[in-house]
């Protein structure tokens, strides 16, 4: 099939990517022209396991391409997925400029039958005002339907989530539409959900909420564990073993970032307000996130006293591990709250350095761990990457003024942490 891809970001890039592989002929658009620029000569402009083969693959086989204008994709295709981004205003709604702009366009250019797809992540009911602002714009005897197909890829394994879903969700007005999505998602062995469109924009955004309230709740758990000396670890092991609670995402840690989690709860908290059926547990899962990137710093000034003058190592700044995504990630309140006690930043990403220097000031930028820990009064790990596992604890230690260690992600255990000498602290377990 012929597909246009709007919006060539993580989620845009992936899906077009995919479905090229899959045998689909694609275009990919993005109004950002560097990036289109980059996307031409071959390379993906952010960092994801497999995406550069997969991206240079299909360009090479003439199945993927890039354009700058929408224009020239929309009369080309039969189905048009909308992936642009849908960022958080102020008060927690979704901005939904970007999907506007797109709707309009589509609707200005479009002259032939098309299934135009919002794949953005989008407040209930965005799919019929995506229909009323495209029919209201569009040359008359122009047919097309709009369908919610959401995105549940997780970055860092995005090309095994699309090509191996748990289900695939549509949410369509009609026979014509799901008989498209059925050829188009035909190779993929997945369940396919079927359901009106504002039950399939529902399930994207209680999804995330019900995996983010998870790590809330571990999280609120974890302040309990550490009031008592019990360890938080061994309480969600015991409760995660019953598979109607099920053990993943039941994590204590530093708090849920990304570009996903923190706004899509706040856009789902916003549209149930305007709805008048305020979901107030929400509200509360928002909250504890908020307060565990302070719970963490109060954690290291317990234990160093005072702050000022000291330098702090930290291992890990991108929202999760396999990124270099550095949208809300919890690095940023956590150094922004240590500098502002007087703290110096010494930190090492395996891959969101580049992200991190456009983001951070005053904060050295080491090229690994060892140099990172050069002088510091301890070390802080902010996101759980693997390659910390393996790193020779005598040679980092040598290179360190103090011997604290501080475990935002519980990586590591006590005891062994105690064996290689360091004063370690974790989350919602006894310290050793
Ligand atoms: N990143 C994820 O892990 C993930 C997972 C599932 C769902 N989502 C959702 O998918 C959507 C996209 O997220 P993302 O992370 O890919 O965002 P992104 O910011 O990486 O990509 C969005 C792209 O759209 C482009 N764009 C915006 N307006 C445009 C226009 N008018 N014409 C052409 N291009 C335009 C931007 O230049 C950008 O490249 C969001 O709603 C997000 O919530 C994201």
């Amino acid at each position: 099939m012929k597909i246009g891809i709007i919006g060539s970001g993580y989620v845009g890039l992936v899906t077009g990517a995919c479905l090229a592989h899959l045998g689909h002929t694609v275009t990919c658009v993005d109004h950002d022209e560097n990036k289109i620029r980059t996307l031409k000569t071959g390379k993906v402009p952010f960092y994801e396991p497999g995406l550069s083969e997969m991206v240079l693959t299909n360009v090479e086989a003439k199945r993927l391409s890039f354009v700058g204008d929408i224009a020239k994709v929309v009369n080309r295709c039969e189905v048009l997925f909308i992936c642009v981004h849908t960022p958080s205003r102020a008060n927690g709604e979704a901005d939904l400029t970007f999907v506007d702009k797109v709707a309009r366009q589509i609707a200005k250019n479009l002259r032939k039958y098309c299934l135009i797809v919002e794949k953005s992540t989008v407040p209930v009911e965005t799919g019929e005002w995506v229909f009323r602002t495209i029919k209201r714009n569009i040359k008359k005897g122009v047919h097309f339907d709009v369908a919610s197909n959401p995105e549940f890829l997780r970055e860092g394994s995005a090309i095994h989530d699309f090509l191996k879903p748990d289900r695939i969700v549509i949410g369509v007005a009609n026979e014509r539409s799901e008989k498209i999505f059925r050829e188009l998602y035909g190779p993929l062995k997945a369940p396919m959900i079927v359901t009106d469109i504002k039950s399939a924009e529902l399930i994207k955004h209680a999804s995330n909420s019900f995996l983010a309230l998870k790590i809330s709740f571990a999280n609120g758990l974890s302040r309990i564990c550490d009031a008592v000396g019990a360890d938080v670890e061994k309480v969600v092991l015991g409760m995660g073993l019953d598979p109607r609670i099920g053990a993943q995402f039941l994590k204590a840690g530093i708090g849920f970032g990304g570009s996903c989690f923190p706004k899509d709860l706040s856009a789902f908290l916003h549209i149930s307000e305007q709805l008048g059926a305020r979901f107030e547990l929400l509200a509360g899962v928002l909250r504890i996130n908020e307060f565990q990137a302070k719970y963490f710093v109060q954690k290291i000034q317990n234990t160093l006293r005072s702050l000022k003058g000291k330098t702090i190592a930290v291992l890990g700044l991108a929202f999760k591990p396999d990124t270099d995504d550095m949208r809300s990630a919890p690095s940023i309140p956590i150094i922004q709250m240590l500098q502002r006690e007087g703290v110096r930043i010494q930190a090492y990403d395996p891959q969101a350095m580049e992200k991190a220097k456009l983001i951070f000031k005053n904060v050295t930028l080491a090229a690994n761990a060892y140099d990172a820990a050069k002088g510091a009064h301890a070390v802080a790990v902010l996101t759980e990457w693997s390659e910390f596992l393996n790193l020779e604890w005598s040679r980092l230690k040598r290179q360190m003024t103090g011997k604290f260690f501080f475990d935002g992600r519980n990586m590591f255990s006590a005891p062994e942490m105690k064996k290689h000498g360091f004063n370690y602290t974790s989350i919602g377990r006894p310290s050793a």
